[in-house]
């Protein structure tokens, strides 16, 4: 595995640096080839040089790496997160990574969130009118074309049914939004067809937020559009634990390229103080395993931390006293004795 590793900001530059040891301890184990690259690309190198993603990255970055791994952007000197955007959609856009797989891990079970990443409210089409320094009106399109709804939601119902699971619930909300909620639909039923093993529902997002607060059991797989995907997924960090602990893949189906990136920002407001929790770091660090198909490692590193966070030196943030040190000292040895 060749990865390219984007540390980024805030907490970005604790958890990734801290994670990565796990990784490589894992790969000498188990065999496995593994080099990476560190790339500065975050609100230092902005603010130094104005620029966010470098010209011909998009090309570069699958000529040379398998995968990236990205800790957080944003920095409370760009309050407009133009760096963090320039970089995350530019990568997610630029590589096609439409299908961001956000796993919601629960004691009644994991519950498969795949997002579309690149289209409805995220597809950047849209512009403002400013009159005398106010902005007047101000436009955000919604966009999403049939044939990568199509790809999309055929990919995710294959890896539903591939990885045995039964129910999948498509989250719209075409009562208040008609065009897109139908197109949504349309290809979700005819798509469902092709695979008898799994059963379908569907729910407005509205609802389906009450349901999977009240009671998330009944849910498996998750299809939804990028915004109320981001949004139901910080609902599942919550009912995790924490956004310390939610993991995320944006993957593109045609070229095996991903991007790796823990749900949670870089969090100015603990960044520095050494308590940012790595685990979900840790748990993108399991997903990229098991992309590039390295089940056992993978497995063996979410039990590790996983029995890690349930001791002293968990962060506070999921009810420990440790650090981000102590925690990961704490992983490497679970995974050393293992
Ligand atoms: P955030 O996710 O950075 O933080 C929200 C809360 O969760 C904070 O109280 C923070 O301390 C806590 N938290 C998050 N991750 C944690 C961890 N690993 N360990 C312990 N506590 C953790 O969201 P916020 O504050 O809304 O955004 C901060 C910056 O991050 C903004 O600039 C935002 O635009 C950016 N952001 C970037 C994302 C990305 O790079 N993909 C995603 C979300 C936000």
């Amino acid at each position: 595995m060749r990865i390219a590793v984007i540390p980024g900001d805030g907490i970005g530059k604790e958890v990734v640096p801290a994670a990565l040891p796990a990784l490589t301890a894992l790969c000498e184990t188990f065999g496995l080839p593994l080099s990476y690259d560190v790339l500065d690309w975050g609100a230092d190198t902005w603010l130094a040089t104005g620029v966010g993603l470098p010209d011909g990255a998009v090309e570069r970055l699958p000529r040379t790496y398998d995968a990236v791994l990205l800790g957080a952007l944003g920095d409370p000197r760009i309050p407009d997160m133009a760096h963090g955007r320039e970089i995350l959609l530019g990568l997610r856009r630029g590589l096609d990574l439409y299908v961001n797989h956000r796993p919601v891990v629960l004691d009644s079970g994991v519950i498969d969130i795949y997002r579309e990443n690149t289209q409805g409210l995220y597809a950047g089409v849209g512009g403002s009118v400013t009159r005398s320094g106010s902005v007047t009106v101000a436009i955000d399109e919604s966009v999403h074309t049939r044939a990568a709804v199509e790809d999309f939601v055929r990919y995710c119902l294959r890896r539903l049914r591939d990885d045995g699971r039964r129910k999948v619930t498509l989250v719209h909300k075409s009562n208040a939004v008609p065009n897109t909620g139908r197109l949504w639909q349309d290809v979700f039923r005819r798509e469902l067809t092709a695979f008898p093993e799994l059963t379908g529902s569907e729910e407005y997002v509205d609802a389906f937020c009450y349901h999977l607060v009240r009671d998330p059991s009944p849910y498996e797989g998750v299809l939804v559009s990028s915004l109320f995907g981001d949004i139901i997924s910080d609902i599942g960090a919550a009912l995790m634990g924490g956004l310390g602990l939610a993991a995320g893949a944006s993957v593109c189906p045609e070229t095996h390229f991903a991007l790796f990136e823990p749900v949670h920002g870089s969090a100015p407001d603990i960044a520095g103080k050494g308590i940012a929790n790595p685990y979900a770091t840790l748990m993108c660090l399991a997903l990229m395993l098991d992309h590039f198909g390295h089940g056992a490692p993978a497995d063996l590193l979410r039990t590790c931390v996983r029995e890690a966070a349930r001791g002293a030196t968990a962060t506070p943030d999921i009810g420990g006293h440790g650090t981000t040190d102590l925690f990961m000292d704490t992983v490497l040895t679970l995974l050393d004795h293992h």
